[in-house]
């Protein structure tokens, strides 16, 4: 049985404090997510959703340190980059370098077609020659100051391309790899045989550290993914929200599915981490409460239920604020 709790060495620079990482995921990793996720120990490493590099835009500090925030604890940072200028990209990586981040991350992966329509993320893994240049140009600015690594899918149409893709995982040095096993095509689309596509790319590579992610539900599929293709490990994403324990159930090697009192305890610590962060307005608890419910509970539970009819009621319920 895979020990997903056990930290992962990847090179000097950067270890990964479990072999199960949550997979980047923007608009759900906000800071009330965050500061609830370090809260109750869900997330160790956090891989940040994309930062969008705009060409000749490189962020200040001040802007990049704002924007990490709320992903900073004591395990790695690993920061994810978007973008299509390899020489903008590579400032940006030197500057998080230079402020001590120990991992970057260039998503080539991202199939959105806004993302796509503006040359990035899956846009770039479909043009093998600029996914070299930005990749290598990346890697020397970063060299010997913080780990690169990449976030793929298989292929932009299909996995034929693999060994196109892996040829420049090889030829840039990449020693660290996150692999989504759909093409960018397929988007969230039903794949067969899955699994198959990232047994081919460990196949191609068997040196760098690579996760496996796409569908783990559980941690029985995650153990399957790591069996059948030789990963070193997944990266779990949409399942966290239904589940906002799964990683962390993974990590510790238990089946059992979350209970009632834990998913309560989940829906108090975000209420309370909005209130720390001073963003428990109204509307936060019209919106953004009811998401944290929806993940916490599901739509057809009756707790779901009670806390649209009126989610200020149950708030003040869960956790009263009491008059000064
Ligand atoms: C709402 C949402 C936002 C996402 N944002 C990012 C992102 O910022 N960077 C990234 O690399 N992947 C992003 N992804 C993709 C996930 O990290 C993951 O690769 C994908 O959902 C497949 O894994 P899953 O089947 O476990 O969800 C996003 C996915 C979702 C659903």
């Amino acid at each position: 049985m895979t020990d997903f709790g056990k930290p992962l060495k990847i090179d000097p620079h950067l270890t990964l404090s479990t072999r199960a990482l949550a997979s980047p995921m923007a608009g759900i990793m906000n800071p009330v997510f965050c500061h609830t996720a370090a809260a109750l120990g869900l997330v160790r490493n956090w891989i940040t959703p994309f930062i969008s590099i705009s060409p000749g835009s490189v962020p200040s500090v001040k802007a990049l340190t704002g924007k990490l925030a709320p992903f900073r604890n004591q395990d790695a940072l690993i920061v994810q980059l978007l973008g299509h200028d390899p020489v903008t990209m590579a400032a940006t990586a030197k500057r998080l370098s230079e402020m001590g981040i120990p991992g970057i991350n260039l998503n080539f992966a991202c199939p959105s077609p806004l993302v796509m329509k503006n040359g990035n993320g899956g846009a770039v893994l479909a043009n093998r020659k600029l996914m070299r240049e930005i990749t290598a140009c990346v890697a020397e600015a970063v060299s010997g100051k913080a780990n690169l690594s990449l976030k793929i899918r298989c292929g932009a149409e299909s996995p034929d391309e693999l060994p196109e893709i892996a040829g420049i995982v090889r030829d840039t040095g990449i020693n660290f790899v996150i692999a989504h096993f759909r093409s960018v095509k397929e988007m969230y689309g039903p794949v067969e045989n899955p699994l198959d596509r990232l047994k081919k790319l460990r196949d191609l590579l068997p040196d760098p550290v690579l996760i496996g992610n796409g569908d783990i539900q559980s941690r029985q599929t995650a153990e399957q993914m790591v069996e059948q293709t030789g990963c070193d490990g997944i990266a779990v994403g949409r399942a966290m929200l239904s589940n906002p324990f799964l990683l962390k159930m993974i990590c510790e090697g238990n089946d059992a599915a979350a209970t009632e009192e834990d998913r309560m305890i989940f829906l108090r610590s975000a209420l309370q981490s909005a209130r720390d962060l001073n963003c428990d307005s109204k509307r936060w608890l019209q919106h953004s409460f009811i998401e944290f419910a929806r993940m916490g509970f599901g739509v057809n539970s009756p707790v779901f239920r009670k806390i649209t009819a009126d989610p200020a009621a149950f708030a003040q319920k869960l956790a009263p604020i009491t008059e000064k």
